[in-house]
């Protein structure tokens, strides 16, 4: 009998609960057992967990955010007792003292660079593709998105009457970390006015050239989607001359410079959808107002079709289990479910190509993409 731990690890999404009750529920079915490390990787740490069978998953299929609680804690840097800590030893310990034959993560990209340190430690890992950013590479789909897409689509469509109502430009700004997955798909199904993505850099001139085209048609209202990591094609510039900068770095105090400099400018942009919105509002002369969604993007009830890959990918993760197939993410390849090295996920961002189909179709539908 194979005995197996599971975590959720990284920022919460709706499907968490649906891919534990997926694996578990497929893993004891392939006569293995279970236990959850519970509040992320500190759980597998400090060993701090509790046994799963099959009446502890049942009614969880529905629920949002995770039963087994979660964090953003790293395997290499840890804070223990206000230090931080490499804890690869101590998870590795908490591995063998169990006798795991596997660990099951959940969690984005952050997790799949932990997977991969544990993975490079000895122990053997099976990564699923959890977030709300769809940002993660060689998978089609993570789970956790339908549900925030649906949830963005849903607040773009409230906007709109208040926006119609009053004469104003709304600008709502949406998740999605560094790409514009999420505020693209959203502003898409929601008929936003302008969509604004970190891969594609703005200017105000494009922005107000919409706005105003809009006006020349008796539009007096615009509703803005606005990714969180959107940004001005300026800043875009400044920001690609620091990263190079990191990158060219030849001593550790260098890169530690270089780094610290690139984060006093990201510094500059933190208030950057409010400092559109007075800008837009100096320039049109419409008032204008924000609203961020934050994280009501990633609560609740998941919808069906993230339950339904939840659940394809928990049972998939419990016949990689089975098979020994280990070192891997369990994605999905169009309508298949996919094996992807670790080492290929890792450190990877998936971002939106400029000619991707939902970039055109925004084009094609005359939304202003603010280039
Ligand atoms: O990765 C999911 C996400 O919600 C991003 O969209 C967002 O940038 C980030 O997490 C927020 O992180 P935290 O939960 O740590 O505030």
């Amino acid at each position: 009998m194979k005995r197996v731990g599971i975590l959720t690890a990284g920022g919460d999404a709706p499907g968490l609960n649906a891919a534990i009750r997926g694996f578990g529920r497929a893993a004891i079915g392939l006569d293995m057992e279970l236990i959850g490390f519970t509040g992320g990787l500190r759980g597998l740490a400090f060993n701090n967990y509790i046994d799963i069978n099959s009446g502890s998953l049942g009614g969880i299929l529905t629920v949002g955010g995770t039963v087994l609680r979660t964090s953003r804690d790293k395997v290499h840097r840890m804070m223990v007792d206000g230090e931080e800590r490499d804890m690869t030893a101590a998870m590795v310990e908490t591995y063998e003292r169990n006798n795991l034959d596997a660990i099951v993560m959940l969690g984005g990209g952050g997790t799949a660079k932990n997977a991969l340190r544990l993975v490079k430690a000895g122990l053997n890992v099976v990564h699923l593709p959890k977030t709300i950013d769809n940002d993660i590479v060689h998978t089609d789909d993570s789970f956790g998105f339908a549900t925030a897409l649906e949830i963005a689509t849903d607040a773009i469509d409230r906007l709109h009457s208040t926006a119609h109502s009053h004469h104003r430009i709304i600008l709502v700004e949406i998740m999605g970390h560094k790409a514009g997955w999420l505020a693209l798909g959203a502003g898409i199904a929601g008929g936003a006015d302008v969509i604004l993505i970190p891969e594609i850099p703005y200017s105000l001139d494009k922005i107000c050239e919409t706005i105003n085209k809009r006006r020349a048609q008796g539009k007096h209202f615009s509703v803005i989607a606005v990714a969180e990591g959107a940004m001005d094609q300026e800043y875009a510039e400044k920001m690609a001359v620091a990263n190079q900068l990191v990158k060219d770095a030849s001593s550790p105090e260098a890169v530690a410079m270089a780094k610290r400099s690139r984060a006093a400018l990201a510094d500059t942009r933190r208030e950057s959808t409010f400092a559109l919105a007075r800008q837009l509002e100096a320039r049109t002369g419409l008032e204008s107002r924000v609203t961020i969604l934050g994280y009501v993007q990633r609560g609740g009830t998941p919808v069906a079709a993230d339950r339904l890959l939840a659940t394809r990918l928990g049972t998939a993760g419990a016949e990689a289990v089975a098979d020994g197939s280990f070192g891997i993410m369990v994605g999905t390849a169009g309508a298949q479910v996919a094996h992807v090295p670790l080492t290929d996920v890792a450190g990877k961002v998936k971002y939106v190509p400029q000619d991707h189909d939902w970039v055109k179709a925004a084009r094609q539908v005359e939304t202003g993409l603010g280039d």
